[in-house]
């Protein structure tokens, strides 16, 4: 068994990136610039919004927050998009989710300028993703297939179970496994046999948001486990994943944890994002 590790990838990748950013500034007079919003103190957003400007800071990314009320109207946000979509200096948006129930997560999501989406969450960019034609793909699910391809591993012909169908994890996750021809199964919580059908995956990707849900039973023998969930221990309070690591990770050949696994590799691929992004802008893509 050997833990990947998506801190060592994401840092490596964070370096490499500094690194192009600073040429890229001599080349096209600025630096890439993200704009994340954040309605809200949920402490969960606001702990992911740290990571993802201290992330943009170590890489050399300009990044700004802005922080409005819960009760920020639907109509004041959009319009905030609007004048974020209209401004050339701004290369990439990000609205931290969930939103306040009061506003339409799709409306906001849609109204975001699909070249400045560094989310990849505008349908326009999930349609392409779908018909594989060039697109920003979804930060976690292309992080999850550089972990698994950073040990070398095929993934080809292999049978993937996902579990969870999120717009946001589960479905794109199945379908860059799909484009990587894996065979792939997405499972859910009316999947019968779910222990079964996990027991037969090659790889399995846990997206489900239930702390220690996936079991020994659920593992076949040598699996790659590449655990997707963020969640509080119950029992001790601290950061979890989906995946009993304890008792599943002797039966793995590969697995990762939580927290230092798809976390960092999320934001080390949402950096990429921008910079796809503000070279686009700048017009050398
Ligand atoms: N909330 C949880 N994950 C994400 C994400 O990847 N992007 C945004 N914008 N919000 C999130």
């Amino acid at each position: 068994m050997e833990v990947i590790s998506g801190k060592e990838l994401s840092a490596a990748m964070k370096k490499e990136m500094a690194e192009k950013v600073k040429k890229y500034a001599v080349e096209y007079g600025r630096v890439p610039n993200l704009v994340v919003v954040l309605l809200g103190e949920d402490p969960g957003s606001v702990s992911y919004v740290t990571g993802k400007t201290k992330a943009a800071d170590e890489v050399g990314i300009k990044n700004s927050t802005i922080t409005l009320s819960d009760k920020t109207t639907e109509e004041e946000l959009l319009s905030l998009i609007h004048g974020l979509n209209e401004d050339k200096t701004v290369d990439g948006i990000l609205v931290q989710l969930p939103l306040p129930k009061h506003i339409d997560e799709n409306k906001v999501i849609e109204t975001i300028a699909k070249d400045k989406d560094v989310d990849g969450f505008h349908p326009l960019n999930v349609a392409a993703l779908w018909q594989k034609r060039p697109c920003i793909l979804p930060c976690t699910p292309k992080g999850i297939i550089r972990l698994i391809k950073s040990k070398g591993i095929e993934i080809s012909g292999k049978k993937a179970v996902v579990i969870g169908r999120s717009n946001i994890v589960g479905l794109p996750v199945a379908k860059l496994l799909l484009d990587e021809n894996a065979t792939v199964t997405i499972t859910h919580s009316r999947t019968k046999n779910l222990a079964e059908v996990c027991a037969e995956a090659d790889i399995l990707v846990p997206a489900l948001g239930k702390p220690k849900f996936v079991k020994k039973e659920m593992i076949k023998e040598g699996a790659v486990v590449i655990d997707v969930g963020v969640n509080r221990d119950p029992e001790t309070g601290k950061l979890c994943g989906d995946v009993d690591f304890d008792e599943c990770a002797p039966l793995t050949s590969y697995i990762t944890k939580v927290p230092g696994g798809v976390g960092p590799m999320t934001i080390a691929c949402l950096m990429e994002n921008t910079i796809e992004c503000y070279l686009h802008n700048v017009g050398a893509r």
